[in-house]
């Protein structure tokens, strides 16, 4: 009885733990124009290697983001980050968005980078590079 207790107890912690979350983040974009070469980029050339690591693991549709170095950087390097393909949602002023993790975004704004179509989701302009603040976020990592 003890024993199971204490397995459904770290069962518990562990899926509690698993739940990473942010608020106040910044957005930026990361390329105007149509996302799908932004997207192909993030996919081949980001630092996770989507393409090359994570084969099959994100579905196409599936917008991609790069995370700030800031929070990036706590889950490992590259490939080896365990954020890499995972699904993070993503809200502001009422919005939603799911996106999947494929690069580490290294800018002062510690900001979230995002192709065109999430950008334009959270009130965004096509040519607009300004930063969108506010975001909350979280990832079943
Ligand atoms: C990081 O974000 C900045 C905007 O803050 C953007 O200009 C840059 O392209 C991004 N870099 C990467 C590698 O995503
Ligand atoms: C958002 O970006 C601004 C401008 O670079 C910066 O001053 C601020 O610290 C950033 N906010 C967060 C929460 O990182």
């Amino acid at each position: 009885m003890q024993f199971s207790l204490a397995i459904a107890a770290s069962v518990l912690a562990s899926t509690a733990s698993a739940v990473i979350t942010g608020t106040n983040q910044n957005g930026s974009i990361f390329m105007f124009g149509n996302p799908a070469p932004a997207r192909n980029l993030l996919y081949n050339y980001g630092a996770c290697g989507l393409s090359t690591y994570f084969p099959g693991k994100v579905p196409a549709s599936m917008p991609l983001v790069a995370m700030p170095a800031g929070v990036f950087d706590k889950y490992g390097s590259a490939q080896h980050n365990t954020l890499c393909g995972k699904i993070i949602t993503i809200s502001r002023n009422g919005v939603t968005r799911q996106a999947a993790i494929a690069d580490r975004n290294l800018s002062a704004d510690n900001s979230i980078d995002m192709t065109l179509d999430l950008w334009q989701a959270f009130g965004g302009h096509d040519n607009d590079g300004s930063l969108i603040r506010g975001f909350s976020w979280s990832i079943a990592n």
